[in-house]
């Protein structure tokens, strides 16, 4: 009998219960013979990260804003999927751009920017920074074995505080060091004490440690969100501009998402074959997303027929049917965790049809048209403007607005809107819809700069049901959606590898269908 049986089920507190599965030894000989008798762990400390310079620089960047004040960036804890069982960890975003740590790195872990006297801090800079997280245990420890969340025996080595510190150049301690590390002299300004700002909603316990510190000295709560607020802003902000590593790296989720396209075109009749064979297309896309990268920058949308028309159709469970198009908006996650996001809407036979054509005509026009004003100087909002003009005088010579194109072009209108209600562009980076607490001023309204990266993704989408339209327009949906980089003087297509005009599109296909044949 384990210990754990020993207790009478109605006594045995709930969270314990967990373990009835299983028996644990408990002997001192089992403990001491674990403990003994593996080979030393390497000693040599593993070369800097290529990123430790540009996350240093981010971190620079933030320091000359917030001068004289604590920041605290948590990575967040694990996720629970099921029961006992967590989702891959993934760190939040502005944690991941800071420190430059991608995937799997590192549970509960939290960087703190301490304030120095100005210029005194790293690189000269306002603060130095800390990584506080918890370290591999040694194979001497119970947690080595006994942990299923930590030890190494259950998910594998984690670093040390040496590694990360030798990878990252940032100081590194323990997690047990944080409380003191967040909390000490905080307190309200005005009586000297000095301003903690915190990445809120990311760790819970961070929350409670920062605002039990604030209830404790006096400092207002209400107008600690505020400047909690201006932190995440700030850190959004940040990244509106990549820096050339961030480039490099969209460009490889960039490459690894065409080739996942590749694939899917190949498994195309097996998909016609199945039942659900928006599955078998979502399916083959994410093993490429697996194995060239860490994983899905966001669920695959994979939509035939009229599913397409559904803007985010993750469902994925209908039938892909030759004389239909196929929606696929999917995009891999690289281990740096910078994600692409692309769409490409395909003739499932191989083929468009005449209607099918116009339409994917109107969107490719209509794309093309927010390429020709993608370039500095020019505003973020002008990529939309371009865009859905040339969607509503096509709609307009179709015979489908109610009203006059000057009509519907007008504040008062808009009625083109029905069949593209989404935005045309989004920036693009570590999360898939990037920089989303960014000021109006700096995103809608924002100048374009060399390093923007942004989605151009204009589409038309006329549902089965739209009893607006001839029937000869229902149930189609196309949308066209590639990946840019503001250059110099124009723009690149970081996805211009993938095919794009109707022609293209036809003989790719046909190319893959004629290649798997042989
Ligand atoms: N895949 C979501 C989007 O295109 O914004
Ligand atoms: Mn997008
Ligand atoms: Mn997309």
């Amino acid at each position: 009998m384990s210990e754990h049986t020993e207790t009478p089920g109605s006594e045995q507190p709930l969270e314990d219960r967990v373990n009835n599965r299983s028996q644990k030894p408990t002997s001192k000989a089992f403990k001491d013979f674990m403990a003994s008798q593996w080979a030393p762990a390497p000693e040599q400390a593993p070369e800097p990260d290529a990123v430790a310079p540009y996350a240093a620089r981010r971190r620079r960047a933030l320091s000359e804003r917030f001068a004289g004040e604590r920041l605290v960036v948590p990575a967040g804890p694990l996720k629970v999927r099921s029961n006992d069982t967590d989702y891959r960890f993934r760190p939040h975003s502005a944690f991941a751009h800071l420190t430059g740590l991608g995937l799997d790195h590192e549970p509960e872990a939290v960087l703190v920017l301490e304030p120095t006297d100005p210029g005194a801090g790293d690189d000269g800079g306002n603060h130095e920074a800390t990584l506080y997280f918890h370290p591999l245990a040694g194979r001497d420890s119970e947690e080595f074995y006994a942990n299923a969340r930590n030890g190494e025996f259950w998910i594998g080595a984690r670093p040390t505080l040496a590694e990360l510190d030798a990878r990252l150049g940032i100081r590194t301690s323990d997690l047990n060091a944080l409380e003191v590390a967040i909390t000490k002299d905080a307190g309200a300004v005005e009586f000297g004490g000095l301003r903690i700002r915190l990445v809120r909603d990311v760790d819970l316990n961070c929350d409670a440690l920062v605002d039990t510190s604030r209830i404790n000295t006096g400092v207002d709560l209400e107008i600690s969100d505020g400047l909690d607020g201006e932190l995440a802003e700030a850190l959004s902000e940040l990244r509106l501009v990549k820096d050339a590593w961030e480039i490099e790296q969209m460009r490889l989720s960039v490459a690894a998402t065409v080739n996942g396209f590749h694939e899917v075109v190949k498994v195309l009749p097996r998909a016609i074959a199945h039942d659900r064979g928006e599955r078998v297309v979502e399916g083959a896309f994410f093993a490429r997303a697996r194995e060239e990268g860490n994983d899905l920058g966001y669920d695959t949308i994979a939509a035939a027929g009229n599913n397409a028309t559904v803007l985010h159709w993750i469902r994925n469970t209908g039938a892909v049917v030759p004389g239909d198009l196929l929606l696929l908006d999917a995009g891999v996650e690289a281990d740096s965790l910078y994600t692409a996001d692309v769409t490409r809407t395909l003739p499932i036979s191989g083929q468009f049809s005449d209607i099918q054509r116009k339409i994917y005509q109107a969107v490719l026009d209509a794309a093309d048209a927010a390429f020709a004003v993608a370039k500095p100087g020019n505003r973020f909002r002008d990529l939309h403007k371009a865009a859905v003009e040339v969607l509503a005088r096509r709609l307009d010579e179709w015979g489908l607005l109610p009203v006059s194109l000057e009509e519907a072009l007008s504040e008062e209108g808009q009625h083109h809107r029905r069949w593209m209600p989404h935005g045309t562009s989004h920036h693009l980076g570590l999360d898939v819809h990037d920089c989303a607490q960014a000021k109006r001023d700096l995103y809608l309204d924002g100048v374009l700069e060399e390093g923007m990266v942004f989605t151009i993704e204009p589409g038309l989408y006329f549902k089965a049901e739209d009893l607006s339209v001839p029937e000869e327009y229902r149930g189609i949906g196309v949308r066209i959606e590639d990946d840019v980089l503001i250059t110099a003087h124009g723009c690149e297509s970081l996805s211009a590898a993938l095919p794009r005009s109707p022609e293209e599109v036809e003989s790719w296909m046909r190319g893959i269908y004629a290649a798997e044949g042989e």
